[in-house]
């Protein structure tokens, strides 16, 4: 990523598409390996960006079907259409990595995500055992939930660093400051604003309201973190809120009041790997090059409806190096 930023040292560069190629690439070695290589690598990444996209939008939409089903054959907003299409661009992509990897199967054995769900698959006896379609299944969870969560989150910390030069400026001296500017930027913009719908189990009373058994519900973060009665000076970007007193407010699901990765059962499983790769790109974006608005004054910080939430409009900078060893920019091959 630092090489690449390099390579264009002086130009606009869109930092949401940089981080999300950053991703795609190393989500895509974790769970497939070295299976995509060159050329096809860079056409994956590429359609990736654009079929994310849709699904996000897709997810997001409220789907009349789910509310009348009888009239649901209809599809009227063609959300079904839409999601059958994209699942069958995913498909042909998948079968090909899968059958790909089946041939090679003999010779050196493959250590990733793909390798191990293969393994449950041959083991047809076993009760972990798992189809073809249950493998495609996990394959998509993963790489979706694991990029677009992640590089839209960096998108956003960049948008409010340049918002606010000072706290930029003190990051860039302490590092360490990265994770307080990522808690409050979990804060402020929740990637799931509204977290997997939940199902009552039972009726209960909530707040004064019933909630009949079997209800679909909907936990939003986005307003629990920007809640006046919990948070001092909600609007408003202070890392120092997180800094001052580093173990309170922990982002794994078990205080009520800051839930960025949800919580329960269905709570993000990659909560350790996406932290990890977020503050990764950030401090190195930040440790190597000093980044520059185009003529706009202000940043634009509106977010973008969708099941996944990331910025309306792409923020775009321009890097200069920071560094003065150049050498440390070369591309590792
Ligand atoms: C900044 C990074 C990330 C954020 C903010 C994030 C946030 C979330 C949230 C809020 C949920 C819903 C939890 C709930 O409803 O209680 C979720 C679910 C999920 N996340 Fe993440 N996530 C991130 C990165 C990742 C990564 C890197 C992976 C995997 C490689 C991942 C895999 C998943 C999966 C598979 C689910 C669905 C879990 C289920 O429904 O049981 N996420 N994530």
């Amino acid at each position: 990523m630092v090489g690449d930023v390099y390579e264009n040292v002086g130009k606009l560069i869109d930092v949401g598409e940089l981080a999300f190629r950053t991703l795609t690439s190393l989500i895509g070695n974790m769970v497939w390996g070295s299976e995509i290589q060159g050329e096809q690598r860079t056409i994956v990444e590429s359609q990736f960006k654009k079929i994310f996209a849709e699904i996000m939008v897709f997810l997001g939409k409220p789907n009349i079907s789910d509310i009348f089903p009888s009239i649901a054959w209809f599809d009227i907003q063609g959300i079904e259409r839409g999601m059958k299409k994209i699942r069958q661009s995913f498909n042909e992509f998948l079968d090909s990595v899968i059958e790909e990897r089946m041939k090679k199967e003999t010779g050196e054995q493959k250590s990733d995500v793909l390798q191990m769900l293969l393994d449950l698959h041959k083991n047809q006896d076993s009760p972990s055992s798992l189809t073809m379609n249950q493998i495609k299944g996990i394959l998509v969870n993963i790489v979706v939930a694991g990029t677009d969560t992640t590089s839209d989150s960096t998108e956003w910390a960049m948008s409010e660093l340049m918002q606010h030069p000072e706290i930029m400026e003190k990051v860039k001296k302490e590092l360490n400051d990265v994770i307080g500017v990522i808690k409050e930027t979990f804060r402020l913009h929740p990637v799931l604003p509204l977290l997997v719908p939940r199902c009552s189990a039972r009726s209960l009373t909530v707040g004064g309201y019933t909630i009949p058994k079997g209800s679909r519900v909907f936990l939003n973060t986005w307003s629990i973190h920007r809640d006046p009665n919990i948070w001092d000076n909600p609007m408003e970007f202070q890392p120092e809120r997180f800094l001052n007193e580093p173990g309170k407010l922990d982002f794994r699901g078990n205080d009520f009041r800051y839930l960025p990765f949800g919580s329960g059962r269905r709570k993000c499983p990659g909560i350790n790997l996406g932290e990890k790769m977020l503050s990764f790109i950030l401090a190195s974006l930040l440790h190597s090059f000093e980044w520059k608005l185009p003529q706009v004054e202000k940043v634009d910080l509106s977010g973008k409806f969708g099941i996944i939430m990331g910025k309306k409009n792409p923020l775009h900078l321009t890097p200069t190096p920071r560094l003065t060893n150049l050498e440390l920019y070369k591309r590792k091959s």
